[in-house]
């Protein structure tokens, strides 16, 4: 094991009680996040909840600059929200859309994000095009460049990873598509955050929308959102803004805030933002060599379980990432997950429900997904393996 390796495991105390490979549900915190998080709900005890925020004021702007580094951009572009799809509907409320707008996405979006499209179109009259596949699987440039130009959409909305499938989707090629055409382009790295390199100059996004729970290694009940120069500019704002995001200056008056804060809400769970700050450092001080280790071990596994009779991997498209799904003859994946499990190996399953148009085109109703980070190591997945098989062929 090398000395990295070991530290990384030394700090996750998640790690000796199991296999987790489960970073794409919700990874193992490793002890600085676990730190900062019980260091200022102790604070709050003793001090009050108002006066542990100020006493913490410093602490909780580093949150802002450690995100903002994490993604290339600046503390002015980052709004503290509570998940992924809260950070994507503020932005999505940014838009008055009216009947017969277009919002073009990708047949791999995220389940909550297809719902908003399609709630979109039952109140406002949005009409919602998925552009095609290329045929390894993932979201054609091509087909949105068609789209863009022949119908000037409001929105290009897009999942860089889907929650149920180890495809990486060419968000940069869409992007700059986009940004060509002056189309507002919003991307969800819920599942990019933590396992590949972001900068958000490359993508050329309005918006980018993340979790902190997943491959950050942060804590759940927290992400944030990333409000693009071009967005602020704009005066982009979310439909309902409150006390964080406005100044009420008259009866009748509201002054936008000046940066993305006006995407916040005013109350915030401060030791949550504290375990935010602590998880993107924490990211920013392993660096490139977790993503790649990460993609590496999901490379290795996604070799080891195609090996495995009754095994079909199902992870589509050019790129692939430390997401690994398989199809399971003979016991439901969901079924599978919960044998595993009492058998100290974490993994989750994707339910037809959550990845329909995705799982019918594979023409399967599930799958078992297995979703290694860099501190994983190649005897734990050996051991994950060996307990699959052996539950399946038992
Ligand atoms: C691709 C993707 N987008 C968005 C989400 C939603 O994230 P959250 O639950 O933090 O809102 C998920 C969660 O699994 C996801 O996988």
């Amino acid at each position: 094991m090398t000395s990295d390796l070991a530290r990384w495991r030394a700090e996750t105390p998640g790690c000796a009680e199991r296999i987790h490979l489960n970073n794409a549900g919700a990874s193992l915190m490793p002890r600085p996040v676990l730190d900062a998080i019980t260091a200022h709900l102790d604070q709050e005890a003793r001090l009050g909840g108002y006066e542990a925020a100020d006493a913490a004021a410093a602490q909780i702007a580093a949150t802002y600059q450690a995100v903002a580094e994490l993604i290339k951009a600046t503390p002015r572009n980052i709004a503290l929200v509570e998940n992924a799809t809260v950070g994507f509907a503020q932005a999505l409320s940014a838009f008055d859309f009216r009947p017969g707008d277009v919002i073009v996405t990708s047949r791999a979006d995220y389940v909550s994000n297809q719902l908003m499209f399609l709630s979109l179109g039952a109140r406002q009259g949005v009409v919602v095009r998925r552009a095609a596949d290329l045929p390894e699987g993932g979201v054609d440039p091509d087909s949105v460049r068609t789209m863009v130009n022949d119908r000037r959409p409001r929105l290009v909305a897009l999942t860089w990873v889907p929650t149920g499938s180890g495809l990486v989707q060419d968000v940069a090629a869409v992007g700059a598509i986009c940004e060509a055409a002056g189309v507002p382009y919003l991307i969800d790295a819920c599942q990019a955050l933590g396992q590949l390199p972001i900068d958000v100059a490359a993508l050329h996004c309005d918006y980018l929308s993340t979790t902190a729970r997943k491959f950050l290694r942060g804590p759940r009940g927290i992400g944030f959102l990333y409000v693009s120069d071009r967005a602020l500019a704009r005066g982009d704002h979310p439909l309902l803004v409150d006390m964080r995001g406005a100044d009420w200056t008259g009866p009748d008056l509201l002054q936008l805030v000046d940066g993305a804060r006006r995407f916040e809400n005013w109350e915030k769970a401060c030791a949550l933002v504290l375990g935010l700050g602590a998880a993107a450092r924490y990211s920013l001080q392993v660096g490139a060599v977790g993503f790649e280790r990460a993609g590496t071990l999901a490379a290795g596994l996604r070799r080891r379980l195609a090996a495995v009779p009754g095994v079909r991997t199902m992870d589509w498209g050019r790129q692939r990432c430390a997401i690994v799904t398989v199809a399971t003859d003979g016991i439901e994946p969901a079924e599978l997950k919960l044998r595993l499990r009492a058998r100290g190996v974490n993994t989750s399953s994707t339910a037809h429900e959550d990845a329909v148009i995705d799982l019918d085109a594979k023409g399967i109703k599930s799958v078992l997904r297995f979703s290694p980070h860099y501190y994983n190591t190649e005897e734990e997945l050996d051991n994950a393996v060996t307990a699959l098989q052996e539950e399946l062929h038992r």
